[in-house]
This record gives structure tokens, sequence and C-alpha cells, in this order.
């Protein structure tokens, strides 16, 4: 039985002991990066840096909410807009595993720029145990490179500090609500961003459909959640499928990309099962995305794949 009470205070000590100086801890504003960031504070105060890279492929309001986060925690911070730039980088990328690359190595590259400038050797990661586990780390096959994980140049300059490396996350989760962090309970988001849920290249155009998509998929099931009419997926998320397809809109002829539904039941994510929704809540979300997103897309399918043999992104 996982103890988070102990953990918390065994993390801090080593944490205190482990980084000399200043840290940077890369701030996401998910769990796994909050929870890191919270003991991170506790072991070395004001010595912290937070940094928050908008790559461009973040949620609808997710930046404003993670500066809100930063500043609550009282966390000395750093927010970089990278939008453009990774958008530039990405354009003509398909292959998911260069995708991933990428993000990684560009990721490392600004923090490396921040940290020169913030004079620091460490950088803090919430990277958790399935990150490492599906990467590969050598022993094993790699399902996908986590860009925490597999996008790391050999050669980084910064020692990392990874708190959370044992974890899963039902344990991050218990340190989480026991720091008190309101987002305890919000429901995972890969470091690649939506850049991972089109599939193919993730440019600017395709990542605000799918951004509109992902924000319509998760409102309409947790309002459907909140009325009783489903049980609360552990993931839930739109992914846009580059195959268009021919539709009606109003009296006009349409050519628009596909968008999948996925929510699925887990509780480790290394294995899941897709989530029983009901054929009217199904109905609600299609109606949703394709009253919003207009001539943008035509065809919604629901993914009633299980992991394995799927897994829970599509990349
Ligand atoms: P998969 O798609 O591998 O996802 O079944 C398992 C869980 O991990 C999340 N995921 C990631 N998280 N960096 C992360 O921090 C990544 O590169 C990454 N890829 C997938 C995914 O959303 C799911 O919760």
């Amino acid at each position: 039985m996982f103890n988070a009470e102990k953990f918390i205070e065994k993390t801090v000590s080593n944490l205190k002991k482990e980084i000399k100086g200043k840290a940077l801890i890369a701030f996401s504003g998910g769990v796994d990066s909050a929870v890191a960031a919270a003991l991170a504070e506790k072991a070395i105060g004001d010595q912290l840096v937070a940094v928050h890279v908008d790559t461009g492929y973040m949620r609808k309001g997710d930046s404003e909410n993670v500066k809100k986060m930063m500043e609550k925690l009282g966390l000395n911070f750093r927010f970089i807009d990278a939008g453009s730039d990774y958008y530039d980088s990405l354009k003509n990328i398909e292959d998911p595993e260069k995708k991933r690359k990428i993000i990684g190595k560009k990721f490392i590259q600004i923090f490396e720029k921040v940290a020169g400038e913030e004079n620091v050797e460490c950088l803090v990661q919430g990277t958790i145990a399935p990150d490492w586990i599906e990467s590969g780390d050598g022993l094993r096959d790699t399902i996908k490179s986590h860009h925490n994980v597999g996008g790391l140049p050999e050669n980084m300059k910064l020692k990392l500090v990874e708190p959370l490396r044992d974890l899963y996350k039902d344990e991050v989760r218990k340190v989480a609500r026991l720091l008190g962090l309101h987002i305890s309970e919000r429901q995972p988001f890969p470091g690649p961003g939506l850049a991972i849920r089109i599939i193919g290249a993730a440019t600017k155009e395709r990542t605000e459909i799918v951004r509109e998509a992902c924000d319509i998929v998760e409102k309409e099931i947790e309002d459907a959640v909140k009325k009783g009419k489903m049980e609360k997926p552990w993931q839930y998320f739109a992914v846009l499928i580059p195959v268009k397809t021919v539709g009606v809109h109003g009296d006009k002829r349409a050519y628009g990309y596909t968008i999948a539904i996925r929510a699925v039941q887990s509780i480790d994510a290394m294995t899941c099962s897709y989530s029983d929704i009901s054929h009217s809540v199904l109905d609600n979300i299609s109606t949703k995305l394709t009253n919003t997103l207009g001539d943008k897309i035509n065809r919604i399918v629901y993914d009633v794949t299980n992991k394995p043999p799927g897994t829970v992104e599509w990349e």
C-alpha cells in the first residue's frame, strides 16, 4: 500500500540533498508536473524556477490556467510562448516518433537556454513510471518515446531530477490530494500535447480544429457525468484523422476532416478499456462538434479499441 505522507517526507528530504543551487522545473500544468513542482518548492523554495512552454499544442485555456496555478503555488516562474516555432518545426513531419523526438528536443533546447540565463544546473521533471517503461529503457520494446523521456539528448548538460519516477498515476493523485492541489483529479494530458492527437502533420490549422474538438468532447462528457448519464472516464478527448470525406452543410457540399472521440477507463494507463458511452451522449457530442466546427469536419467516429492492442493516444 502506497503511503503518500511518507513519500512526501522522504522525497522532500532527498530533493534537498540532490539539488545543488537553483533548479528548473518543466511545468505543464498537469498533475505530474504540479506535484513535482510543489515537492521541489518545499525542498528548495525560491531557488526553484518553474518554466511553462506554450508549444501551441496546449488545450483551450490551458496556458492561462497554468499561469494562475503557478502564481497560486507561489512559484518563481517563466512563461515561454513558443507556438510558432513549434508549428514551423513540425510543419512537414508525419511520423509519430519523429514528432515526439522533435518536440522533446525543442523542450530541452528551450530549457538549456533558460538554464543558462538563470544559472541553474538541474532540471526537475514530473516523469512517472509508465512514461519510461513505455519508452523502452533498452530492456523493453519502445512503444512510444514519451517526450519527457525519449526526447532527451544524450549529451544534455542539465542534471535530471525525477522525483515521481517510481510512481503510477493513482499514486501521484494521492500525493496531489495530500498537497491540496485542486488539479489532483484532472485527466492526464500528454507532454507532446495536441500534436499527437493529429494524425500526420500537426499544422496550425489542424491544431485549431482539434483544440476546439477536444474542448467540446471534454465539456459534453463532463456534463453527461454530472447528469448521471455515464461514469467519468479516466481520459477523454478528440483525435483529428486527416481523412477528408464529403458532407453537406446547409445546402452546400463540404469536404472536411474526420474526428474520432476517444474515452477510456483505466487505472494506470498501462492497459485501458473504451468507455461505455450511450448513443444519446455520443449524439450530443457529434451534433455539437459538427455545429461548432462547420464544414471543417464531416464525420465523427467513436473509437472502440482497448489497450492492448491499441494505446490510449493514437500516436
Ligand atoms: P498511451 O498512448 O501510451 O498513453 O497508451 C498512456 C498515457 O500516457 C499519456 N502519454 C504521455 N504522457 N508524455 C506524457 O507525459 C508523452 O509523451 C505521452 N504520450 C502518452 C497518455 O495521454 C496516457 O494517459
